[in-house]
């Protein structure tokens, strides 16, 4: 059974006064459990779109998501709005590339947070987010807030809070865009190594193709749609 799949997405954005964008054009893509796709294509093709509305945080006009929970491939858009944010909050950690650290909390703070959200004591949470933050090189940074630390340092932070509550999936929109090669590099053998450290599946979108081939599959995009591997 599939962990992901996304079936012909449609997505288009209106704006006043102006003709419809219609981003998604019957997108569709499936994630095994423990997979680590690279989502490539050409800016504009559609991949930021495809993984928001895969991440549940945008809905698609025409098409279907479904998640397996339990077993079962459940289709979030017959989820009630809390339903949707618990599996959100449970089943699914994002990274974007610019790490949306909260500024007025410490690296702890913002990893633990998603934590408390779900209910866990905060003894725990932290007990956790220490971990997490040791897993990724940055305990020793556990009480810097984000504007102390670099943008990579940053983003392996970021990842930390994604792993928090133990999702089955990530997403990441360029991730490594805007690091320097080192941190780069940190930061791709952490989402690239999920499978084999927590069996998690990882979706990554980017535009570097030292990661892309360091990936599970390359699934392509052009014009909205995600190319089958007959369509190459
Ligand atoms: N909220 C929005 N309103 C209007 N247009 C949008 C919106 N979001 C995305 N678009 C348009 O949709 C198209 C696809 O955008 P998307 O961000 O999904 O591409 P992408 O493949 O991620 O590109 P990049 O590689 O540059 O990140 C673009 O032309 C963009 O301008
Ligand atoms: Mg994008």
């Amino acid at each position: 059974m599939p962990l992901l799949t996304a079936h012909d997405l449609y997505r288009s954005f209106r704006r006043t006064g102006q003709v419809d964008t219609t981003v998604l054009r019957g997108a569709s893509m499936q994630v095994e459990p423990g997979e680590i796709i690279a989502l490539v294509g050409p800016s504009g093709a559609g991949k930021s779109t495809l993984l928001h509305i895969m991440a549940s945080l945008d809905a698609a006009d025409r098409g279907a998501v479904a998640l397996q929970i339990n077993g079962t491939m459940t289709d979030l858009s017959k989820l009630s709005s809390k339903e949707l944010a618990s599996v959100r909050a449970r089943r699914i950690g994002m990274v974007f590339q610019f790490h949306h650290l909260l500024p007025e909390f410490t690296a702890l703070e913002n990893v633990a947070m998603p934590a408390l959200v779900i209910g866990m004591s905060p003894a725990e949470a932290n007990k956790k987010a220490s971990s997490l933050l040791e897993d990724v090189g940055m305990l020793p940074r556990a009480h810097h807030l984000p504007t102390e630390m670099s943008g990579g340092e940053q983003q392996r932070v970021a990842i930390a809070r994604a792993l928090v509550n133990n999702p089955s999936i990530v997403f990441a929109d360029e991730p490594t865009g805007n690091l320097d090669t080192t941190n780069a590099g940190f930061v791709a053998d952490l989402l690239l190594g999920l499978q084999s450290t927590r069996n998690i599946a990882c979706v990554i979108a980017t535009h570097s193709p030292d990661l892309a081939n360091k990936a599970h599959r390359i699934v392509r995009m052009v014009d909205g749609r995600c190319l089958g591997p007959n369509d190459a």
